[in-house]
């Protein structure tokens, strides 16, 4: 798969679940206003939750995929797929995931790539969508640089405590190189 000059990026399976929870967990809690689920929801699922989420049956309706830098896991990228018929057009990215001291280094530019060749390989599979906070620089810059545009602002859309953050949607048109 997609590999930056020394990141291997390849797709979770069910061993790497124990290792992926850690990891999202650590996400929830540092960067809780980048995240939907909160860190006491996700850590109260079973390890058969995150399981299930790195299925690596090849019509799974999702995938996790992961950046290595030797046998260390480095960060990590979600690639969902719609099932309705007439929404299977569209896929979307979540849980896009660096470690801060590994950050810079092209780790998640590489996920970003390999996210949308994966997609790509999904027939039917048109566009990418994803949501990010707004306000987060990083991650939007990245997503712009690998093809994303944004299309709207949503209001309210997070609750943190007694106050909300706005989430930017964006989408990659995988026709356009
Ligand atoms: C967003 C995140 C995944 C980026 O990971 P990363 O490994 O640092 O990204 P990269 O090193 O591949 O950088 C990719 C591009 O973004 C740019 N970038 C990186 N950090 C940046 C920053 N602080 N401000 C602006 N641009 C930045 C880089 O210049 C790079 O562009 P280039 O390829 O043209 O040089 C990481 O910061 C992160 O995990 N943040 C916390 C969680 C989060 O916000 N997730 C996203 C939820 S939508």
């Amino acid at each position: 798969m997609n590999s930056g000059s020394n990141i291997q990026v390849r797709r979770l399976g069910p061993g790497d679940a124990a290792t992926y929870r850690t990891l999202m967990l650590e996400a929830y809690e540092r960067h809780p206003e980048a995240f939907t689920s909160s860190v006491a929801e996700r850590a109260s699922l079973p390890l058969s939750w995150w399981e299930a989420r790195v299925n690596p049956d090849a019509n799974a309706h999702e995938m996790v995929l992961g950046a290595y830098k030797g046998s260390r896991l480095s960060g990590v990228a979600g690639l969902s797929f719609e099932s309705r018929e007439k929404a299977r057009h569209k896929a979307h990215l979540f849980g896009m995931y660096v470690p801060s001291n590994l950050r810079g280094g092209g780790v998640g530019k590489s996920l970003v790539l390999a996210v949308l060749e994966q997609a790509r390989k999904r027939p039917g599979v048109r566009l990418v969508q994803l949501t990010v906070t707004q306000g987060n620089a990083p991650a939007q810059a990245l997503y712009e640089r690998c093809g994303f545009v944004p299309f709207g602002v949503e209001p309210f859309a997070v609750a943190l405590g007694a106050d909300f953050v706005s989430k930017v949607h964006m989408w990659c048109d995988l026709r356009v190189d």
